[in-house]
């Protein structure tokens, strides 16, 4: 099976075998069936976090369930969920034309509800951790079905219990949502506060945030329609205090933002620009021309491609800045 339009990066790969899950238990058929119950495997959504070196040997099991609705509408919240094989941006576009306001910064992030939870997506000053409510997922050993909270998933920066011990163990089906209630604008995000200040609108609607949030995006990220990408292919590191003081010194002009705990999040994009890197090629991969923190593939280009880009971005920025950026996609 060709894999090409299953990955945002548009790499050329084939599964051996792939099968597509439409329900829970159709996931929990695949874990009693004779062979492919054992058999390694590999959970795709969107294909929009994952770069492939090669073709995969395990069994590729696509997610396609759907399903989207409203569970219980409270005084103080409200709960939907969705099937884990429905596209995360219909789900916001959804909610909204509901009425149900609370995902509109993270409009427009590629991939599936069942990979959100993965990777703990976030953008423009919100992340999935903060509207989680739940998720079913059918543990791919005992094909029971498990429902875990927030806690229970461990979400922290690009991270969950699914990128550890989970991973590759079980397949999240359902994730539920809390939208809570009043609804509060989000906006304190430099690149929201601005856009707001150049329309002159003081006090947006949901609405309003969900379309500046999709123009914004579309202004600085590629579509992976038009040039194969998986967003940010870094994460920005945290580093501590002392360390932050001990770069600052040297590159006054670096962009960190403190968090809660006291460390420091610096901005891999700004240190990629730095080492000369944004809208550099190689061979038929490429930093994008206008977010750094972006890799691209120009057409053709190899998994391996890629990953050699990656690990050269790497390595300069580790002789540079002497941190090691981590990749953010699944690479297989
Ligand atoms: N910057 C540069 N050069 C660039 C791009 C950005 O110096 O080429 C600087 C900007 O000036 C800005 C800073 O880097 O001060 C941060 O840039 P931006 O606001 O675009 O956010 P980011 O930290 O680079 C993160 C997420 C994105 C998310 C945006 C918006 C990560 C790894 N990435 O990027 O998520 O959309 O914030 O909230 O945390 C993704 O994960 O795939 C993704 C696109």
């Amino acid at each position: 099976v060709p894999l090409a339009a299953m990955n945002t990066f548009g790499v050329a790969a084939r599964a051996a075998r792939l099968v597509r899950v439409h329900s829970q238990l159709d996931v929990r058929q695949l874990v009693d069936h004779p062979e492919f119950g054992i058999a390694p495997k590999l959970i795709l959504g969107g294909g929009s976090n994952l770069l492939l070196t090669g073709d995969p040997r395990q069994l590729v099991v696509k997610v396609e369930i759907q399903g989207l609705r409203v569970v219980r509408d409270d005084p103080d919240a409200t709960i939907i969920e969705a099937g884990a094989g429905v596209s995360w941006h219909e789900l916001v576009r959804w909610s909204l034309a509901q009425g149900h306001a609370g995902l509109e910064n993270l409009a427009l992030i590629p991939g599936t509800v069942g990979a959100a939870p993965v990777q703990n997506i976030g953008a423009y000053g919100l992340e999935l951790a903060e509207r989680f409510h739940a998720l079913d997922a059918v543990d791919l050993t005992t094909g029971r079905v498990v429902t875990l909270d927030a806690t229970a998933c461990r979400f922290g920066y690009r991270d969950s219990l699914f990128k550890h011990e989970l991973a590759g163990k079980s397949v999240i089906t359902q994730v539920r949502l809390r939208l809570p209630k009043p609804w509060v604008p989000r906006i304190g995000y430099a690149d929201l506060e601005r856009h707001f200040a150049k329309l002159g609108v003081a006090a947006p609607d949901a609405q309003q945030i969900f379309d500046a949030v999709c123009a914004i995006r579309r202004s600085k990220l590629p579509d992976p329609a038009v040039l194969g990408n998986a967003g940010s292919f870094f994460k920005n590191p945290v580093v501590n205090r002392t360390i932050r003081n001990e770069i600052l010194e040297d590159f006054p002009e670096i962009v960190s933002y403190p968090l809660e705990d006291g460390s420091y999040k610096l901005a891999a994009a700004w240190m990629i620009e730095a080492c000369g890197w944004k809208g550099r090629e190689l061979g038929r991969a490429a930093v994008d021309a206008r977010h750094a923190l972006v890799l691209v593939n120009r057409g053709g280009a190899s998994g391996k491609e890629i990953k050699a880009l990656a690990e050269a971005v790497q390595q300069a920025v580790r002789q540079k800045f002497g941190i090691t950026l981590e990749f953010e996609p699944l690479v297989v």
